[in-house]
């Protein structure tokens, strides 16, 4: 079977672009140059694949379609399977560790919680390493070869660190991972010391390790994975198009993500864009993304943005003003300066999205209810049900709307959290200036405690009956 069909959507002998973002500099630069940022404007760049759409949308669902039946490794890949959508052609060295094919549950409880009829969450935590990143770091690792690299790099808070060590290993690279010391998971630091990268703990937060990364990223022995990298975003987009073929091509009217470096809502925006453009969907899903209230840089612009500039999409701010101590018991999301703010906040205006901010009491109380959906995720995708139970008390979100939401992360990447909510011993402090201030305590409405109970079996049964 060709790999390609000729009459799909079939690009040009290039296998695409790279494009700067602003609109007045539009410099483009061949796939093969190593470059992050726009060496013309400094703005940050996308891959612009050049897709051609197909005369009968029809034959590029059959197509992908068909694959889930293929016998080769390559198309065994959630991501692969969708090469004729991505920047490399036929010859390209495919990092693969079977990422993507994610379930799509329907969860109950979470959605009476936010007062929907229905709620799909589409859980990216069942990747390879446990995280949505692994969708990007097929792509980028792939790219990371291709261009004769030693050194894969990034800064993480956790899962981004995880998935390039998986990753990195499976290309035969070196990875060595910038992380703010004392600030992650250690269920994600496991992971990366396990996978073998070299991992430099930085007495800093998130985004110090990341400017960092910006410097090392001249190096010509180093290749930045991190989202900023467009080849990331590609992979990632991949998701949009796994999605709507598991919605039946129905557009949900909504799809919510959590925000932290604003990568994912950068890729799902691009992704459903591009089924827009290829005529497979005829409208956009509103994407809605949510950040923690103590790390909302772009909640905060967005709140900010009169209606005239949401609906001017080509002239977007020039400034997000970052968060300097950025705060949140969800570490995955614990960003003050993210990279990829403006390519989100494009996507999110293009398809009428809104991004707000939810407290630390309502991601723990979110996450919960996920967990009695028997789903689970970490703390950070539990964003999602919270900001959709916010929106949809603001109206945003209509209580028989079809939303989808994007839970990016497995539940074990960070037990310590699960056991401190249902033990009633999790705590908040705010990082304000006034440091004498006494963690505040969050006090699950969902509390689920391990009961010490004599090893008998009247006392067994005694508390299953106090409980049932
Ligand atoms: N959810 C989880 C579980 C994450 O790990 C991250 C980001 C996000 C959401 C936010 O996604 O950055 O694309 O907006 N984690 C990065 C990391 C920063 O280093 O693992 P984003």
């Amino acid at each position: 079977m060709p790999h390609r069909l000729a009459h799909a959507a079939e690009k040009k002998i290039e296998p695409g672009v790279q494009r700067c973002i602003n609109h007045a500099c539009g410099a483009t630069y061949s796939l093969r140059e190593r470059i992050y940022l726009c060496p013309r404007c400094g703005e940050t760049l996308e891959i612009d694949c050049q897709l051609v759409p197909p005369k009968n949308p029809e034959t590029l669902r059959r197509y992908w379609a068909a694959k889930t039946a293929s016998k080769l490794p390559r198309d065994a890949s959630g991501v692969w399977r969708y090469h004729n959508v991505l920047p490399f052609d036929e010859a390209a060295p495919f990092v693969t560790l079977c990422e993507g094919h994610t379930p799509l549950f329907h969860a109950p409880r979470s959605a009476k919680y936010c007062g929907l009829a229905d709620l799909r969450l589409k859980h990216q935590g069942y990747n390879p390493t446990g995280s949505f990143k692994d969708t990007g770091m097929a792509a980028a690792m792939t790219q990371a070869v291709i261009s004769g690299a030693r050194t894969a790099v990034c800064a993480s808070t956790g899962n981004t660190a995880a998935s390039l060590a998986a990753y990195a290993a499976r290309a035969d690279l070196q990875a060595a991972i910038l992380l703010p010391r004392g600030q992650v998971s250690p269920s994600k630091l496991a992971q990366s010391l396990d996978y073998g990268a070299l991992v430099l703990e930085i007495d800093g937060n998130f985004d110090a390790c990341m400017r960092l990364v910006q410097e090392l990223g001249d190096d010509p022995s180093i290749y930045v994975a991190n989202s900023i990298n467009p080849f990331r975003i590609e992979g990632q987009k991949t998701v949009a198009f796994e999605l709507m073929e598991q919605c039946l091509w129905q557009v949900p009217d909504h799809v919510v993500v959590p925000g932290g470096n604003m990568g994912n809502s950068t890729a799902l925006g691009k992704g459903f864009q591009e089924l827009l453009d290829l005529g497979l969907i005829h409208r956009l899903p509103k994407l809605d993304v949510i950040q923690a209230e103590g790390a909302a840089p772009v909640a905060r612009l967005f709140a900010n943005l009169s209606a005239r500039k949401r609906s001017d999409v080509d002239n977007l701010p020039d400034r997000l003003e970052p968060v300097e101590n950025p705060q949140t018991l969800a570490t995955a999301i614990k960003i003050g300066a993210p990279v990829s703010w403006k390519k989100a906040l494009r996507a999110v205006l293009r398809s009428g999205g809104q991004i707000v901010s939810v407290s630390e009491q309502e991601i723990a109380d979110a996450k919960a209810m996920i967990g009695r959906d028997s789903i689970g995720c970490e703390p950070a995708s539990a964003t999602t049900v919270a900001g959709i139970k916010r929106l949809f008390a603001s109206g945003h979100i209509g209580r028989k709307d079809d939303v989808v939401a994007v839970l990016t992360g497995h539940a074990l990447k960070d037990p310590d959290y699960m056991i401190n909510y249902h033990q009633g011993t999790l705590a908040f402090a705010t990082g304000a200036k006034d440091s004498s201030q006494a963690p505040k305590p969050i006090l699950g409405e969902f509390r689920n405690a391990p009961e010490r109970v004599a090893a008998t079996k009247t006392a067994i049964l005694a508390s299953l009956e106090r409980r049932r």
